[in-house]
Formats: structure tokens, sequence, C-alpha cells
């Protein structure tokens, strides 16, 4: 798949028809990700969505936590207003904020009581420095006792393992009628190649435990599917 430039129109429009298909794991996930939000949110508190994309898990949020009150922001302002379309029945319950994650340091949010934040499949466009950065920003955002909630791709590090990750990923095609496996690569080099080409920078789940950690959280991989990951940080 070449480069995915979200800023770009036509991309955001295939991306918010496509995105089920490249991943199979995604609905339980965000379906896990929800519940946790449905039984830790404090109605009257904020959440921030970083990378909000074009509103799909905002579309559950709200149907879910009908009170819910949101910040979200994101780079692509394609990819915002197909989220604008899609919440229009919510607009007064979110504001949006057009920010480059890369430079989190000048993003300055609306003051509020954060206290969820979560970001799905966005941050592995980030660098490790970006990442540190990143995640001592979404530290210091929180209010004591609030959540980080990650719902996003990992680096399949492994290349001796690789053929372990196919036979999931074969598992899941044949579940869902889904192409993960011949999506993430044939084989080692390719899935490395297919990454890069895409402009993705996942970090290993160790890499990203080392830094909620450094940036203060208690932390925990609550689900793990191959190279999909739902990890939680709390601020104490
Ligand atoms: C794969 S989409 C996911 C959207 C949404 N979270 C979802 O799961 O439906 C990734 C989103 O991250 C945004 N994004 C990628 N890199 C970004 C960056 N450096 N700063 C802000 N947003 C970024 C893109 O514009 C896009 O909307």
């Amino acid at each position: 798949m070449p480069y995915q430039d979200f800023k770009n129109p036509a991309t955001a429009q295939s991306w918010d028809a496509g995105n089920q298909g490249r991943n199979p794991s995604r609905s339980e996930q965000l379906d896990m990700l929800l519940s946790i939000i449905a039984d830790h949110y404090q109605p009257g508190k904020t959440m921030l969505d970083l990378g909000i994309g074009t509103g799909l898990v905002e579309e559950m949020l709200f149907k879910r936590i009908p009170q819910a009150q949101l910040v979200g922001v994101d780079a692509s302002s394609a990819m915002l207003e197909l989220a604008h379309n899609r919440l229009q029945p919510y607009a007064s319950q979110y504001t949006t904020l057009i920010h480059d994650l890369s430079a989190i340091d000048s993003l300055r949010l609306p003051s509020h009581p954060y206290q969820v934040i979560f970001s799905v499949q966005t941050l592995h466009h980030l660098t490790d420095t970006q990442m540190k950065a990143a995640y001592h920003f979404i530290y210091n955002t929180l209010e004591s006792g609030g959540l980080f909630i990650l719902l996003d791709r990992i680096a399949v590090k492994q290349g001796n393992l690789f053929s372990v990750y196919q036979s999931l990923w074969a598992r899941q095609d044949a579940l869902y009628q889904t192409n993960v496996h011949s999506w993430e690569g044939e084989t080692f080099a390719d899935h490395q190649r297919i990454v890069a080409e895409r402009g993705d920078l996942p970090m290993s789940l160790e890499r990203h435990l080392q830094l909620l950690k450094q940036a203060g959280f208690e932390t925990a991989c609550l689900h793990l599917q191959t190279n999909r990951a739902l990890l939680v940080g709390k601020k104490s």
C-alpha cells in the first residue's frame, strides 16, 4: 500500500470506507476501549482523542455514553470534514483542533478537566522521540486518577517469528474473509518495506510500556492480537 496521506480528501474517503477490512481486530478492540471508557468516564469531565480522524470512534462513543464531552485533535482537515458530517447529531458535545501531533508540545487545549485520553491507530505515525513527548504531554494533561488508553499497531520486530504472525493473520482471514496475511506482507522483508512505504513508525510493545512508565503511568497491555495492541496508562 502506498504512503497514506490523510490530508488528501480521496485518501480520507477511502480510509473511512475501508478501514475494517484491513484490521479485523479493530471492532473487538474498539468495543473493549469503549467498555473501559463507559465504566470509568465521569459525567462533566472531558475526554481527549488524539487522532479523531473521521469520527468513527466518537459516533460509537456518543451512542454508548450520551453525556460524553470530547475534544478531538487531528492534522487532517479532510478527515475532520468527514468527522463533522458524521457527528452532526452530537455537535454540542465535541470540539476539534487541527494540530500535528509530532509537535505535541505546542498543542494548546481548551481548559477542561481531562479525565480520559485515548488514541486509536494514530500514534504509530510518530517517531520514538515524538512518542516520548506525547506520553509526557498526555500524563501532564490528565487529571489525577485519569486514564490513557492506546489502541494501535505495534512493531513486528523479530523476523524469525514472522511465520507465526502469518499463521494468525491467515486464521483471521479465514474467520473474517479479510486479506491481512498478504496485506501485512508475504515475508518479513516485505512486511518491513510495506510498513515503511506507508509511512508508519510502529514501536515495540516493550518500548510503549517503558515510555509510559517513564512518563509516570502505571501501565499494562490489556489485549494483544498479533501486532494490534490495547494498552492502558493510569495516572495516580
Ligand atoms: C488511521 S486514522 C485513525 C482515525 C481514528 N482514530 C479512527 O480510528 O477511526 C489516523 C489518523 O491520524 C491522523 N494523524 C496521523 N498523523 C498525525 C499527526 N502527526 N498529527 C495529527 N494527526 C495525525 C490522520 O490524519 C488520521 O486522521
